[in-house]
């Protein structure tokens, strides 16, 4: 299939505009790897690599595989920019000195990774779920924003994407908005792109990837899971994340209690108390990938009910590619 120009492609040069996401626990090298073998882009949040040295060489072994693989497609690192990350500074440093070529800032304020990466001509494109946060980080030079939208795996946003991408279009012309949130096929692709997207994240469906680690059970419960069995809890990170209606999530239930939420919002507990549940919830879901484990909080989004197998990265993308051509010319008949 012919390269396409949509600006994602073209300002980080890669063929087909697919972002793999980055997923906090399952992104790895070889997930990462095969979207630059296929032409996409892959990403991985830098909270993965917390031991002392390993994102130094993950980033130097990424830098050259790009290079050797000729550019097809190519790599970025998600940072948490918010001060409950406490390896933010670092991990920046480190993404800086070895010229990462793209970003995706999830939360807080992207200034430093905008004015970091703007000066070897790195790419940044920032989450966003609301207008304020659009406007935040389109002042401070965004190149694109990720549309996190309804149905989305992971801190889904509350807009429906049939809104969120015209109403951000509309406001920023040239800012490129990538749609992210309940794609699993072409045909999703292909809505978002007549929406006016540059792209799609899409991070449920490669959970269910050979090359991903996470438990069978995790891949079993996605393909298993239907529409309705994706519910919004606080119980993780203090934020509502989309999780895997589990007996375990059913018996642990989806609020904070009312002491939880006063210290969340009391303004001399807050910063400490959402850095302890943060760090929590990273506990309970490492523990929740691992196989054989019986409290199975599973972070996965509403696509779920459109992935029926596992099959591997390359197959997943050469199917996406695939299916969007497919749903292309079969939407062109519909126009004679
Ligand atoms: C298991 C899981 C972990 C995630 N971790 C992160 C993360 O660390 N940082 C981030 O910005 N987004 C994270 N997300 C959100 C994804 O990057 C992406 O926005 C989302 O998966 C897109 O929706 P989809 O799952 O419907 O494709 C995560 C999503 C999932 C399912």
């Amino acid at each position: 299939m012919k390269k396409m120009n949509t600006t994602l492609c073209e300002q980080t040069g890669i063929d087909f505009p697919i972002i793999m996401a980055p997923m906090f626990l399952v992104s790895n090298e070889a997930m990462i790897k095969a979207a630059i073998r296929n032409g996409i882009m892959g990403v991985f949040p830098s909270l993965n690599y917390r031991k002392e040295g390993e994102l130094k060489t993950l980033l130097s072994k990424l830098n050259n595989y790009k290079s050797e693989t000729n550019g097809l497609g190519s790599y970025g690192v998600n940072l948490i920019v918010q001060q409950t990350n406490l390896l933010y500074k670092k991990h920046l440093a480190i993404c800086l000195e070895e010229q990462v070529p793209f970003f995706i800032t999830s939360l807080g304020n992207p200034k430093e990774v905008i004015e970091g990466a703007h000066a070897y001509g790195g790419k940044v494109y920032c989450d966003v779920t609301n207008m304020e946060h659009a406007r935040k980080c389109a002042a401070l030079g965004a190149d694109g924003f990720i549309a996190v939208c309804s149905g989305a795996g992971g801190h889904a946003g509350p807009h429906p994407a049939t809104v969120l991408i015209p109403v951000l279009r509309k406001e920023f012309p040239n800012i490129p908005v990538v749609m992210a949130g309940g794609i699993a096929d072409g045909q999703g692709i292909l809505a978002a792109l007549s929406l006016g997207a540059a792209g799609v994240s899409i991070g449920t469906h490669f959970i269910t990837c050979d090359e991903a680690t996470v438990s069978d059970e995790y891949k079993q419960a996605i393909i298993d899971a239907g529409i309705d069995d994706i519910v919004m809890t606080e119980r993780l990170s203090g934020t509502p994340c989309s999780v895997i209606n589990t007996d375990y999530v059913k018996r642990i239930g989806l609020k904070q209690n009312l002491i939880e939420r006063w210290m969340n919002k009391n303004p001399t507990t807050k910063k400490w108390f959402k850095m302890i549940t943060q760090l929590r919830g990273m506990k309970k879901l490492e523990k929740a990938i691992q196989p054989g484990n019986y409290n199975s909080i599973w972070s996965a989004g509403q696509s779920s009910a459109l992935i029926d197998k596992t099959a591997s990265c390359e197959e997943i993308i050469n199917e996406l590619k695939k299916e969007t051509n497919d749903a292309y010319q079969k939407l062109h008949t519909l126009f004679g």
